[in-house]
Order: structure tokens, then sequence, then C-alpha cells
């Protein structure tokens, strides 16, 4: 474990044990999903979340219907439910996929040792991601105040974070002084989980509505702005929270670089650009409600698309624990690649 942060998800006597994100910042529970069902709805109603941690939650979801069953079939159509559990994030499709090739080849066993395998190299990378980030964070007297949105920290990894990988690894090198954290409508990912974790750290930061981060910029309050991401098509194109695409080019119009921090296991060079990258949309009442709460006219329709793409042009640079692509992403970024 590399901190003192409860593990977001772990193989615990059969179960896939999570820590229940849907509780945090109120209360540090966990859920044990003891069925692939369970881990779905799991998945679904983000009790787990975050691309990294969906990879590691997918592996482990084929271990435990491999140790639920001894059909192949039943297997392969366990992990067809779990990889379309939700679309965007690349990583989910991609942990079922390994832990299932390495059950074809050993079993549940393979299966289960796959899981561990991509649970312990995402803590690895993420650290690493951490290290290659210093090169990105602008030296700025004091320490750089950075800007993040959603969560991209260790609650939506296996450990460590990527975007806050970098916020981490930045402060402890004395080069982060401050983060301004976006609430992140609809399901306030920012303000329940990111503040939580950061607060954990003790990392000084303030909670900000999505709305504020222009009118920081405009006075000068944001150094770098640094967010995780769903899926990395290879042109650069990047698929995260609603909200990114926003704040990408409120970044560029200020001047300050907008920088992705995400794993090797978030770029699929199989998609040419973000066109081609399925967004998902959720429950119109995660817009119209907050904490169970209507907060908009009984009947009035919302539109509820969870993620934005954020073209190559706008991204400064992607950290990836393989090294650090800059501008011409569309060159650099598959150059990076593993041989
Ligand atoms: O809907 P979520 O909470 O799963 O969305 C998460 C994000 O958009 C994160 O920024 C992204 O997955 C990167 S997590 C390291």
């Amino acid at each position: 474990m590399v901190d003192h942060l409860p593990s977001p998800i772990e193989w615990r006597r059969g179960c896939v044990r999570l820590l229940d994100q849907r509780a945090l910042p109120h209360s540090v529970r966990f859920v044990d999903c003891r069925t692939v069902e369970e881990l779905c709805d799991a998945i679904t109603t983000l009790a787990v979340r975050g691309a990294p941690a969906l990879g590691a939650a997918g592996a482990y979801g084929v271990a435990l219907a491999a140790h639920g069953s001894s059909s192949s079939s039943s297997v392969h159509a366990a992990a067809a439910r779990l990889a379309s559990a939700r679309p965007t994030a690349v990583n989910l499709a991609w942990g079922v996929a390994r832990s299932l090739a390495a059950y074809e080849q050993s079993g549940a066993a393979g299966a289960l040792g796959a899981a561990d395998e991509i649970a312990a190299d995402d803590v690895a990378a993420n650290e690493a991601i951490g290290r290659n980030g210093l090169s990105v964070i602008p030296d700025v007297d004091g320490g750089a105040q950075v800007l993040t949105h959603c969560n991209a920290g260790h609650l939506a990894t296996a450990g460590y974070g990527t975007a806050i990988g970098v916020i981490r690894a930045g402060h402890d090198a004395g080069r982060v002084a401050h983060v301004w954290v976006d609430e992140t409508r609809p399901v306030l990912q920012g303000a329940r989980l990111t503040a939580w974790e950061l607060h954990a750290l003790s990392i000084p930061s303030t909670l900000v509505v999505d709305s504020a981060a222009g009118s920081l910029m405009a006075a000068g309050e944001v150094d770098l702005v640094v967010v995780g991401a769903d899926r990395i098509a290879a042109n650069g194109d990047v698929a995260n929270k609603i909200g990114t695409y926003g704040l990408a080019v409120l970044a560029k119009h200020h001047d300050i670089p907008f920088v992705v921090a995400a794993p090797w296991s978030t770029v699929d060079l199989a998609t040419p650009d973000g066109r081609s990258i399925a967004v998902e949309t959720r429950d119109p009442d995660e817009v119209t409600e907050v904490a169970g709460q209507r907060i908009a006219p009984v009947g009035f329709r919302a539109h509820n698309p969870a993620f934005d793409v954020t073209p190559a042009a706008l991204i400064s640079a992607i950290v990836t624990e393989r090294g650090v692509a800059r501008r011409p992403l569309v060159r650099s970024l598959p150059a990076l690649r593993p041989r």
C-alpha cells in the first residue's frame, strides 16, 4: 500500500471488495461483491469508478465469474456483461480481456493472478506518472496553483492516482502549493472524492463550483490544469469527465498549460480520434437531483452526457508512466507505445 488511504479495490476471500465511493465523504464503508451481477451494479452506480479502477474491477470480475462457475461459456458471458457495464473508459474492456485471456490459459487462478497484476502494475504506473509529471509543473515561486476536475486520484485507480498522482508528487517536491478542486457536477466526484483525498493527504486545497474556473484563470490564480482520462485516442484526443473540454478551451485562452495524466492502459491506439469514442449518457435524474433532492421542476427534461472529448490541439502534454508526450501528440503519443 502506498499510503494510509484505504484500498479502493481488492480481492478478499472470494469477493471483490470495493471502497464504496457512493458513501464518501460521509462514511468509509466497503461493499463485498460476491457475484458478477453485484459487481456490474457497483460499476453502473459508481461504487467503483475512474478508468484505471474500472480496469482492475473488470479483471477481478472475470476472476469472480471463474471462481463461481466451471463453464467457460458462462465466464465468457459474464466477461461480456462486465465489459459493457460502462462504455467510455477503455480500461474496463481492457482489464476484462486481459483477465479472460489468463483464464483461458490457467483457469480461475490465472484470472485472479492477472487481476492482481493489473492492480499492482497500476499503482506502479501511477507513481511513475507522478515522477514524470514533475516536468510539466510550471516553476512558480512558492509553488504552483493547480486546478483539477473530477477525481483522478487514489480512488479512481488501484492506488496513488494519475492527475492527483502528479499533484502529490509535485506537492512532495515543493512544486505544488495549492489545488483548486472543481466540484464536478452532476455527481460531484470533485467535492465528494477529490476533496476527501486531498484533505486526507494534507495537501492545501479549495473547492470551487465548476463555473469558477474561468475567473480564477483570468485572475492569475491557476498555473496548471491537470486532469485524468477515460480514453485517449491515437491522435491524442482525450475523453474525460464532462466539463474537461471547457476547461481546456479556457486554459488555451489564458495561456495556461493543460495536462492529461493517464496510464498507458488508458491509451487506445485502435481508436484513431475522439469522434469514434462512445460517450456514456447517464440517468437525467443525476442532473435534476442533488443528493436525492429534486432541484428542477418535476417533469423538466435533462441531458446527462458523462464525458466529453478534448481535442489534442488543446492539450499541452500527456503524462504516462512511459514518459511525457508533448505536441504534436499525434506523433509523440504513439512513439511511447511498448515495443
Ligand atoms: O464517471 P467517472 O467518475 O468514472 O469518471 C471518471 C473520470 O472522468 C476520471 O477523470 C477518469 O476516469 C480518470 S481516473 C484516473
